[in-house]
């Protein structure tokens, strides 16, 4: 999808365009451009609005046919009530417009939002949001069929700001398209199946994303075994494909620069093990490595966004299933680093692969950490679908994700890490074991996490939620989503609004 921005008046459009209006009630009627257009029809387009009754709440979508001058067809899009954080809301309504556009057959749309802008939102901020939600909402889900559909596919959007200097925005439209070709990466990976994407296949698709910025290794078995890293080899134990231990790192050439950590889990398939999942919680269980698909997306773009650090990526990738060489309950891992874990319920794999790839990622003395798992489906519990949570050793870390996160459009609240859960992990015959009670299990989740982070600065985000949607919302597809790589990007390289 091509994308472009326009200073000039609606009414300046020509017949063969059609324009997508972003609306209140109150904008609809108080903004001068679009007063401008209504003016050169006579005021018969208020008229129309007014008669036909359209509410402008939030999604709810209004036509206008129109004579000359200006476009033919005029899509209103309501934005009332919509009661999402602002950032969510542009990026959604980017969507919104973009699907209107393609349910009209247009191959060329206008796209444009009237009044003023909330939040002190700046252009260029509203602009990379509208164009981000306007990418997503277009891109070509994973599939396998064999006749593949002929969408109508909008080919070109401009965002129409009249009588504003469009030029600086441009770096707008470049930040949206970085954004949403990680995404894409991202969902491509989580749509795929697990007979297929397996921990080597995995490793493989991450090794084709390095450029000369970015040294991908692929730890395999043996040097699993030497590490001794029986978090991941022990969950990987009774599938017949090997786990991996994919590292990725991208160096600016700067030899002072700190280090950031970013950890993914990356279970391909998660069907509990032993503690084998009820048939329905299996079913969507090839999204179990959105973590590290996430961290995929993000080092397929990191070049673009010149960060300026070093990032080290760890994408712990295994496999989850009952066989006869699968761990069994009760049995004890030695960890890297040197803990041990009594295994009380195999389908609490996520940290197990975390934690050995947390210990090993922080001898190399990062700064900060970020992990981003489909940990716990008490997450979802706690803050509903739409919500990642986060949780972590350092407030300010946690702050610097949250505002990330409201930047980048993403939805993300923050869970304690209540200290005296702790005590919920005690085992009688190892250090710690690797399920709490049967409440607060996210954050028996992150405590375990904790022990594994050698006190650096650490963040854990729980996207169990956001990772998977059973129904399409805008912005979200059905399937995968890639959530957490936006926030990831505007961790990096935060975006000048
Ligand atoms: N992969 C699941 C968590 C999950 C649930 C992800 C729903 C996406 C959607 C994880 O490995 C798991 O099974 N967690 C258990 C932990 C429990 C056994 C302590 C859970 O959440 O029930
Ligand atoms: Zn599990
Ligand atoms: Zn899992």
């Amino acid at each position: 999808m091509n994308i472009s921005l326009s200073s000039s008046p609606f009414s300046g459009l020509s017949s063969d365009n059609v324009l997508a209006v972003l609306c209140t009630k109150d904008t609809l009627s108080r903004d001068p451009a679009f007063s401008e257009l209504d003016s050169a029809h006579g005021g018969v387009i208020k008229k129309t609005v007014e008669e036909e009754g359209f509410s402008a709440k939030w999604k709810k979508i209004h036509i206008l046919r129109l004579s000359e001058p200006g476009p033919r067809l005029v899509i209103l899009i309501g934005l009332d009530g919509s009661k999402l954080p602002y950032n969510q809301l542009l990026r959604q309504a980017g969507a919104i417009a973009a699907d209107s556009g393609k349910s009209y057959g247009v191959k060329r749309l206008h796209i444009a939002i009237l009044g003023e802008l909330e939040n002190n939102t700046s252009l260029r901020t509203a602009t990379r949001l509208l164009a981000e939600g306007a990418l997503l909402s277009a891109q070509k889900l994973f599939s396998l069929k064999s006749k593949q559909g002929s969408d109508k596919e909008i080919e070109e959007v401009v965002f129409m700001w009249p009588g504003q200097d469009t030029l600086v925005l441009e770096e707008a439209v470049r930040r949206a398209r970085i954004i949403s070709r990680g995404v894409g990466v991202a969902r491509d990976l989580v749509n795929e199946p697990a007979g297929t994407l397996t921990p080597p296949a995995l490793a493989d698709r991450v090794a084709q994303l390095a450029d000369d910025t970015l040294t991908v290794t692929i730890h395999g078995v043996d040097w699993l075994r030497e590490k001794g890293m029986s978090g991941i080899l022990g969950v990987g134990a009774g599938s017949s494909s090997e786990p991996r231990l994919i590292e990725a790192v991208y160096d600016p050439g700067d030899t002072k620069s700190k280090e950031l950590l970013l950890v993914g889990k990356g279970i391909t398939f998660d069907s509990g093990g032993l503690s084998l999942k009820p048939r329905d919680s299996m079913a969507t269980m090839k999204c179990d490595m959105a973590g590290a698909a996430s961290v995929a997306g993000l080092a397929s773009i990191i070049s673009d966004l010149e960060p300026g650090r070093r990032v080290r990526m760890l994408l712990a990738a295994a496999e989850n299933m009952p066989d006869g060489s699968a761990i069994k309950i009760g049995d004890v891992l030695h960890m890297y680093g040197g803990k041990t874990v009594e295994v009380l319920n195999t389908d609490a794999e996520g940290r197990l692969v975390l934690a050995d790839a947390l210990s090993y990622g922080t001898e190399f003395d990062p700064e900060a950490v970020i992990d981003l798992a489909t940990l716990t489906g008490a997450s979802v519990v706690a803050l509903g679908k739409s919500s990642a949570a986060v949780m972590g050793t350092s407030s300010e870390l946690i702050r610097d994700v949250l505002s990330a996160s409201d930047h980048a459009g993403e939805c993300v609240w923050e869970l304690p890490l209540i200290e005296h859960y702790r005590t919920m992990l005690e085992s009688k015959i190892a250090d710690l074991k690797n399920i709490g009670d049967r409440w607060g299990g996210a954050i028996t989740a992150g405590l375990f996490l904790s022990e594994f982070t050698r006190d650096k600065p650490w963040a854990h985000i729980d996207i169990a939620g956001p990772a998977w949607m059973d129904k399409a919302q805008p912005a979200f597809p059905e399937g995968g989503t890639g959530f957490g790589v936006a926030t990831l990007i505007e961790m990096l390289s935060p975006f000048a609004g």
